[in-house]
């Protein structure tokens, strides 16, 4: 069966053409349960049929085997793909609870090396800062990153969870192709600077948890339903009567999934796309799966419109939602906004 390739876009003035969905590969190592290896290498083989070029990890995911298992597939596809991997949060094999927010040149050098050497490449085409330690001034570790652009270790820099003000300083600094924050219809706080500051920079918004990790499918209604090592399982709203709050709310979600013949799933992803353009923002969302079945329909959402009507049922959801998006909400964007 031939597979309808989805449409490409710039991330960044100058950044990696892509495909207009990219794919987020944590889940296969970390966070949301056990991963059958063989079905996850299936998925990211489908991604790459499909133009889901825009592959995504972090030095923090499974602790580094999430850039190792992408390694074989990214060396069987290196012209194909840009990849993109992120710093600044340090875990350590011996101690799963430690995690430390770094971003100080020395550590971000030794870093690079690490992914460089896990990832199998000769250059990172999208190098991101995933946290941003406010006790770092952005001219010193921006500044650490644009060195590693100049010695062709990294192509576009990347910034995570950082407010508008933030994005402004640092693209003065060493211009950024993307941020990568949370955005879908559940979790919105970025439109409060980040957004606006993206669209006018030129700079790409990469929405991470697009599907709301998988809350805005309706795979799962409350974490209990979920693996005892699965990461959801913390976060305050998929718990208790937030999580039952909260299902209610996709009732919007499914009407307009019927009208359209989708699953909800595929609604959410053309939510964030289309509110991209209400910004006049260019936005690559990457959905993370471990199914090719998925991995198509969450493409295949590429091409859904929704009108206007339908954009206005969704509008009110997000100030609905009970429950902050993280356990720990102090590391986010969020918490540093004025
Ligand atoms: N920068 C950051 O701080 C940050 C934070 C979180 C995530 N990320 C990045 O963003 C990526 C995506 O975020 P995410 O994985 O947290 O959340 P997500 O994409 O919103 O949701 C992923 C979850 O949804 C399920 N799923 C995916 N497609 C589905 C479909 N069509 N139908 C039903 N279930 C579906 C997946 O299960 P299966 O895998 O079993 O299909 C998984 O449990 C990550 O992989 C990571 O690369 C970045």
């Amino acid at each position: 069966m031939s597979i309808e390739r989805i449409d490409t876009a710039e991330l960044g003035r100058g950044g990696p053409v892509v495909g207009v969905q990219g794919f987020g590969a944590m889940g296969i190592s970390d966070a949301y349960g056990e991963t059958d290896e063989a079905a996850a290498r299936d998925t990211l083989e489908a991604a790459v049929e499909t133009g889901v070029t825009l592959i995504d990890t972090a030095d923090m995911y499974g602790i580094g085997r999430n850039e190792e298992f992408l390694a074989p597939f990214i060396a069987a596809h290196r012209d194909e793909l840009a990849v993109a991997t992120k710093f600044a949060i340090e875990r350590r094999a011996d101690d799963p609870t430690y995690r430390a927010i770094r971003n100080d040149p020395a550590y971000i050098r030794t870093a690079v090396e690490a992914s460089l050497c896990r990832l199998g490449v000769d250059a990172i085409d999208l190098y991101y800062m995933h946290r941003r330690d406010p006790a770092v001034p952005l001219a010193e570790s921006v500044g650490a990153m644009a060195e590693l652009v100049q010695a062709g270790k990294v192509k576009h820099l990347g910034l995570s969870e950082v407010t508008g003000a933030e994005l402004r300083e640092a693209h003065a600094i060493h211009p950024i192709a993307a941020i990568q924050s949370e955005w879908s219809v559940f979790s919105r706080d970025v439109e409060r600077s980040a957004v606006g500051a993206a669209a006018e920079l030129g700079v790409a918004f990469v929405p991470y948890s697009p599907l709301g990790r998988g809350f805005l499918t309706g795979s799962f209604s409350n974490a209990a339903e979920l693996q005892n090592n699965d990461f959801r399982r913390l976060m305050p709203r998929f718990t208790g009567d937030n999580a039952a709050a909260n299902a209610a709310l996709l009732t919007p979600l499914r009407e307009i999934a019927a009208d359209h013949d989708a699953t909800i799933a595929q609604i959410a992803l053309a939510w964030v796309q289309q509110r991209a353009r209400v910004h006049d923002l260019t936005v690559v969302p990457i959905p993370g799966t471990r199914r090719r079945a998925r991995l198509l329909e969450n493409a295949a959402a590429t091409r859904i419109t929704l009108t206007d009507d339908e954009l206005k049922k969704l509008e009110p959801i997000a100030a609905q939602v009970a429950g902050d998006r993280c356990a720990d909400m102090s590391p986010t964007s969020a918490a540093r906004e004025d």
